[in-house]
């Protein structure tokens, strides 16, 4: 049992629900492991409560929160200052409170291409075809971009990703049902899709088509391996699984609430897959 002190910093994630969330064991494995006193706790929040919840974690003292589905537009709307990438994109995922300030930073980014980097992915290295055109896919898109990437996006609905290449100069829109023709012109693939999450039905992708040196990224990550991911165990190509974006978003949050540089290692990996049984 961890004791805390007075002096104990607080953070949480908000969310409505948020029992779902995974963020409470992460942040509490970081925190028993460096000995901090500090805690991180689920905050289940109406939506018609937000900003009066926000406003009172702060006035208690709360170093800041994550937030999660459905607050991410609210809680962008309420900072008083926003990282240059959550502004560029319009979304943040956590928030740090500081002398009577929010300041909103989108930390997904980081965790997309650190997880690549930590499995020895270089995301500047070749052309990326993403799969999807939601929140996550508009990150992962904009970041690639930034790196001077050849970006090709192909979404179920048309519309959503020719808006998203509206928004962000460069980015390649194609047909969904053309993705099979698109694989071997590329050296990452990114599923931002739902498909392939438990309890939806699988990514179809004809992998026999990869280019050589091709990474396959999913960053579905319930379960841990996804069928996509399993495809490409068969066929010996280079895949990186979605925790590891999970746990490498969360170390900026933790360094900037608690002080410490959290490190995302085989142990804490452990831990947190241990707990990803689908609900
Ligand atoms: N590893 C991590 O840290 C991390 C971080 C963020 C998100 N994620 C995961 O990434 C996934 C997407 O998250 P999000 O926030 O971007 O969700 P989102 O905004 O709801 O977007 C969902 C995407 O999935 C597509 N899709 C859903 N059902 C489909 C189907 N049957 N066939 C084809 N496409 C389908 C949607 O296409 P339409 O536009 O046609 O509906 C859309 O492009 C989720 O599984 C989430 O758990 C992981």
């Amino acid at each position: 049992m961890t004791i805390l002190t007075g002096k104990a910093r607080i953070a949480g994630i908000t969310g409505w629900p948020v029992g779902h969330s995974r963020s409470p064991r992460l942040h509490g494995y970081w925190l028993e492991r460096h000995g901090i006193d500090g805690a991180y706790v689920p905050l289940p929040i109406e939506p018609a409560n937000f900003e009066t919840a926000i406003r009172g974690l702060m006035a208690a003292g709360f170093a800041g929160v994550n937030v999660t589905i459905p607050h991410k537009l609210a809680a962008f709307a309420l900072c008083d200052t926003v990282d240059d990438f959550g502004r560029r994109i319009g979304a943040i995922n956590t928030l740090v409170f500081e002398n009577g300030r929010i300041s909103g930073r989108n930390t997904d980014v980081w965790g997309f291409l650190s997880n690549l980097r930590a499995n020895g992915v270089d995301p500047a290295a070749g052309p990326a075809l993403i799969l999807g055109a939601g929140g996550a896919s508009r990150a992962i898109a904009a970041a690639l971009l930034e790196l001077g990437v050849r970006v090709t996006i192909a979404n179920r609905t048309r519309a959503r990703a020719d808006a998203l290449a509206a928004e962000l100069p460069g980015l390649r829109v194609i047909d969904w049902d053309t993705r099979d023709h698109a694989l071997p012109d590329n050296t990452l693939l990114v599923n931002t899709t739902s498909l392939g999450m438990a309890g939806q039905p699988p990514l179809q992708i004809d992998l026999d088509r990869a280019a050589p040196g091709l990474t396959v990224n999913d960053i579905v990550y319930v379960p841990l391996e996804t069928p996509l991911l399993a495809a490409a165990r068969t066929r010996g190509i280079r895949r990186v699984e979605g925790l590891g974006m999970l746990l490498h978003q969360a170390v900026p949050a933790f360094h900037a609430w608690f002080g410490v540089e959290p490190v995302v290692d085989d142990a804490m990996r452990r831990f947190v897959a241990a707990d990803l049984l689908p609900a």
